[in-house]
């Protein structure tokens, strides 16, 4: 159910948000990233901070402006967005919206990798990044709330189900990446439309298809329903 406008059920309620990308450096001049916009993210920052939420977004590199009322911070690597995250706790909930890079390399050149007639390509070497909502999921200062998404191509509930018991969160909000997912030119990452499932202990429930502004609106109202309850 949405709120009336104007209503401000989470006045007093401080609420983190990832949001974007990750940069994770391989030399000064190039990085490994991925194809979030940061647009869902930011559109929940947006919708928490109309309910009256006092909303920390920590946004990975985005080509979108920082959403108004919301204390934004920016980071480029996951290990940068990790230690923001910390910093914000406690809170009384957290969003984690970020598609936060799952590998950094294991050492990054300080140098530019020249080409080297010869050499060949380099070989990357990576390592596995620090899981954020894990971390939060089960931490001394854990928020009552803690909420991930699950970007899936295939299995939707069961990879999501899997995840919330593996990282300790309330609830996985599901979306299919997948190319043929049906949602217009481009797809969910970033595109303007998504179509999610609500994966909590309490059960699944199907939304259907909407903005991502309106997902983020009526995931606001959820928060502030669990919130207040
Ligand atoms: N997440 C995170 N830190 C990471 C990786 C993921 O905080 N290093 C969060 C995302 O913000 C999202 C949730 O975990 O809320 C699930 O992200 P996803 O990429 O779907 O799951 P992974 O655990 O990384 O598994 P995989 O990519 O293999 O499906
Ligand atoms: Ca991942």
């Amino acid at each position: 159910t949405l709120l009336d406008a104007g209503a401000k059920p989470l006045a007093g309620k401080k609420v983190i948000v990832t949001s974007g990308p990750t940069h994770e450096p391989i030399d000064p001049v190039r990085y490994l990233a991925n194809r979030s916009s940061g647009k869902q993210g930011h559109a929940i920052a947006t919708a928490l901070a109309r309910l009256g939420a006092d909303v920390r977004l920590v946004s990975g590199p985005v080509a979108i402006p920082d959403p108004a009322g919301v204390d934004t911070i920016h980071v480029e690597r996951a290990q940068d967005m990790r230690e923001a995250v910390e910093q914000f706790l406690p809170a009384d909930a957290a969003v984690f919206v970020a598609a936060v890079a799952d590998w950094r390399m294991a050492d990054s050149a300080g140098e530019k990798i020249k080409k080297i007639a010869g050499k060949g390509p380099p070989l990357l070497q990576m390592v596995e990044n620090p899981d954020i909502l894990a971390t939060v999921g089960h931490h001394e200062k854990r928020p009552r709330l803690v909420i991930g998404f699950a970007a899936e191509t295939q299995n939707l509930v069961a990879n999501a189900e899997a995840k919330l018991k593996k990282k300790g969160a309330d609830i996985i909000v599901a979306n299919d990446v997948s190319h043929d997912s049906g949602i217009g030119a481009g797809g969910v990452m970033g595109g303007e439309r998504n179509r999610v499932r609500i994966v909590s202990h309490k059960g699944i429930e199907e939304w259907p298809e909407m903005s991502k502004d309106e997902v983020a609106a009526r995931l606001a109202s959820l928060i502030a329903e669990r919130l207040g309850g």
